[in-house]
């Protein structure tokens, strides 16, 4: 007897790109973990990677991240030298876990005005005049 599992995604089905990632890897762990491992252990294709990093129907990092000028969006640092910067865990991290270290001004932050309203966004400027948010200025 046999028995049909249709998944949403198509031809490639979550186990079977899991599957992909057991060459000499520890079991029982995490995707997650498991991500990291293969990307700690293999060196990374630069071609496939500025690629990925350009599709901006893909995963897009253009979409918030410029290099050097190539790109136009501020909403995440700039990451040209960023290799020179962070050591290949951390760069992995930053990828895989966006929240687990903010880059400094890139916090979230919540203001409460002394009108009653509550603004949310990014700090892009502090003075004793006021602070500047990507959501408006308090
Ligand atoms: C939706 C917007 C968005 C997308 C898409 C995005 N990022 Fe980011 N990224 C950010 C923001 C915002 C930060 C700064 C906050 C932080 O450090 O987590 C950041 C931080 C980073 C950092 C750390 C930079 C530093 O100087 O600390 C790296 C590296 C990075 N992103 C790589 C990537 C890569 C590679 C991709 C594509 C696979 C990507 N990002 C896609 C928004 C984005």
């Amino acid at each position: 007897m046999s028995a049909q599992v249709s998944r949403p995604g198509g031809a490639i089905a979550p186990d079977r790109r899991d599957a992909e990632l057991e060459v000499g890897e520890t079991p029982g762990r995490s995707p997650l973990d498991r991500l990291r491992e293969f990307a700690l252990r293999n060196p990374g294709d630069p071609r496939a990677g500025e690629r990925l990093f350009f599709d901006a129907k893909g995963v897009g990092c253009v979409k918030c991240h410029q290099v050097d000028r190539q790109g136009t969006s501020s909403i995440g640092p700039n990451l040209a030298g960023v290799a020179a910067k962070y050591d290949k865990a951390e760069l992995v991290r930053s990828v895989l876990e966006p929240s687990a270290r903010i880059a400094t001004g890139y916090q979230p932050v919540l203001i409460a005005t002394t009108n009653g309203q509550v603004l949310t966004g990014l700090v892009r400027s502090e003075t004793d005049a006021g602070v500047e948010t990507d959501a408006g200025v308090a």
